[in-house]
């Protein structure tokens, strides 16, 4: 048996007596139902208080009266020295997340206007073929590297910096160190750009920058794991709170797979595929989706005053998608020359990843139950419950589509990209937008200056990721069935998807707009845009306000 078979074997066995690990703590009685845990995100006080920090003082106010029921909650006393842990934490975080984000922003337009170049050419081949660099081989992977690694890893990573000593009751430890980290990171993201623009490869999909560049970015990471976890054992708190789970799970699990993705010259030929394959589904599922959902678990109870429905719930969420989400890589192989066992196994362990995606959904249903319609105030909402449905529909689709009868009509086309952009764009990149709307105000003590604009960029990507999905979700099954059918003449599967080709391009143009918007919006805040008003929470200016508003 080779390596890599062994190692999946190994990694299966282990998750199976994880399982059992799990069942046996339910048993002992070790994860009852414990409604002070799911507390733990809110001060005295602040239970029935909304809270979005990209609404003006007024916008908050009928916010408030909005959810009806707990106003008198709204004057509660607060409790004084939480609300300072949080202010220090929010201080030693500011400036390493403002890096991240920033860096978040330059990415996402730089990736965006790869993909919608990228877009462009599938429907018109002969659009900039002089250059190399601009061919569509190398754009695709600069528009793939550019927004997973730019965009959606450096805002990941300004979240859970930002996040993670709030949760903890403690400033960051080391943040000097987590900003020469962001620093080697993005000089690793960019050098591989600039390597992937002239030809130079390492060939597997999503581990293409050469990995004697990627090593910057592995030492990158290591500089700012290494100042998360001395903040987590300096802890103020007993009980951490779900989403501290998911984050430094994430943070772990995704140094490690990268480590093992790129080790030089060790996986070859089949062997290599199936760790490309392994790595390739981890870094989804891994990585941004335990990000994505463990900033869900924060924020959307946050801004709507209710601790999450269920806390065990989230809990089991967070083990059966630790158990079955490892091995679910051998799908992208299905029908390929690998053993029938790894795919089938894949596949089963694809379907039981219903397990923690109706976990979620039940739990987040729950919490919301009542409060769905502050979405009609509060921006960051509505980002975040875009967010959260799309994790919902992404992974049940992909479920299906791990199904050998439908794998076969999907595999190779369009249909394949559309699930990609559902997953990391509709669900990831949502999430990700509203925790910035969400953190910035009091990264940086301004408020977002022109508030419109939040709305405007939701609807722009809402619409834009839409036509998308729904576009190419068509044209890819048209595509599939004209592949299979014997009968007809190759071409027709590529003439049958031109019209959803261009529908993709339009949709495109609306995300790339949206993200014009966003990052504009951004640029004008950091540079102190728009008016000075006196409702969001502004900590530098004095505590009274951030106790007034809340946090
Ligand atoms: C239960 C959860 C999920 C399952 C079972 C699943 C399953 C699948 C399957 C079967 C494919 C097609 C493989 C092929 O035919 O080549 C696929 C592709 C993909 N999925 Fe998912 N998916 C899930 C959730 C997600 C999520 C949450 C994301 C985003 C964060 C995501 C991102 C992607 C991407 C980017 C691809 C394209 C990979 C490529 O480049 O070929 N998936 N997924
Ligand atoms: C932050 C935003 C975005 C993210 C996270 C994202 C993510 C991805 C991913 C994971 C893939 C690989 C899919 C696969 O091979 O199955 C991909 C490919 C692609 N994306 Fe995006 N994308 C984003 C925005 C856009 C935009 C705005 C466009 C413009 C139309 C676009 C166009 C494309 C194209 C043309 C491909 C190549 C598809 C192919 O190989 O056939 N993407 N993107």
């Amino acid at each position: 048996m080779d390596s890599a078979i062994l190692s999946l074997l190994g990694a299966f066995v282990l998750s199976i007596i994880g399982l059992f690990v799990f069942i046996w703590s339910l048993r002992k009685g070790l994860l009852v139902e414990n409604p002070a845990a799911a507390s733990v995100i809110f001060a005295r006080g602040e239970i029935g208080r909304v809270d979005d920090p990209a609404l003006a003082g007024a916008a908050r106010d009928s916010m408030q009266q909005a959810a009806a029921g707990d106003a008198q909650a709204a004057h509660a006393a607060a409790d004084e020295a939480e609300l300072r842990d949080r202010i220090a934490s929010d201080r030693s975080t500011a400036f390493p997340v403002f890096m991240f984000v920033a860096f978040a922003c330059f990415w996402l337009i730089v990736g965006s206007f790869a993909g919608l170049t990228s877009s462009i050419k599938l429907h018109e081949p002969d659009w900039l073929t002089n250059q190399a660099w601009l061919t569509f081989g190398r754009i695709r992977t600069v528009h793939l590297t550019a927004v997973l690694y730019g965009w959606i890893t450096n805002a990941a990573l300004g979240m859970i910096i930002w996040l993670l000593p709030r949760l903890l009751r403690t400033r960051l430890h080391g943040a000097v160190w987590t900003m020469l980290g962001g620093a080697l990171i993005n000089t690793g993201i960019a050098a591989g750009i600039g390597a992937i623009s002239a030809g130079w490869s390492d060939g597997m999909e999503y581990l293409e920058i050469p990995w004697q560049i990627a090593v910057f970015i592995l030492v990158g990471f290591v500089f700012v794991v290494l100042p998360v976890l001395f903040t987590l054992v300096n802890r103020k708190v007993e009980h951490l709170y779900v989403s501290v789970w998911y984050m430094v799970a994430a943070l772990l699990w995704i140094s490690l797979l990268f480590l093992v993705g790129k080790l030089p010259g060790v996986h070859t030929g089949v062997q290599q595929a199936t760790t490309n394959w392994w790595y390739g589904h981890n870094v989804l599922g891994l990585w941004f989706t335990p990000v994505s959902v463990g900033a869900i678990y924060y924020f959307l109870p946050k801004i709507i005053g209710r601790p999450v429905r269920s806390y065990n719930l989230s809990i089991l969420g967070f083990w059966t998608l630790a158990f079955f989400y490892g091995q679910v890589g051998g799908h992208h192989l299905i029908g390929g020359p690998v053993p029938g066992w790894l795919t089938t196994l894949s596949i089963v362990q694809s379907l039981m990843m219903v397990i923690p995606v109706i976990a979620f959904s039940i739990n987040m249903g729950g919490t919301l139950k009542g409060r769905m319609h502050l979405a009609r105030y509060s921006p960051t909402l509505r980002f975040m419950m875009f967010g959260g449905l799309m994790y919902f529909a992404s992974s049940v689709q992909g479920s299906l589509e791990a199904l050998r009868s439908v794998n076969q009509v999907t595999h190779f086309t369009h249909f394949t990209v559309a699930h990609a952009h559902l997953g990391a764009y509709a669900f990831v990149s949502m999430v990700l937008f509203g925790a910035i709307y969400f953190m910035m105000p009091r990264v940086l003590n301004w408020e977002w200056p022109y508030p419109k604009l939040i709305t405007l960029h939701f609807w722009l990507a809402a619409i834009g990721v839409t036509i998308y999905f729904v576009g190419l979700t068509i044209g890819g099954w048209l595509q599939g069935l004209a592949m299979l059918d014997a009968a007809r003449p190759f071409i027709d599967s590529v003439n049958v998807t031109l019209p959803w080709l261009k529908w993709r391009s339009v949709g495109g143009s609306l995300m790339v707009l949206g993200h014009l918007v966003f990052v504009g919006h951004f640029l004008a805040m950091a540079l102190r845009f728009g008016p000075t008003r006196t409702g969001a929470a502004l900590f530098a200016h004095n505590n009274e306000l951030e106790l007034a508003y809340g946090k």
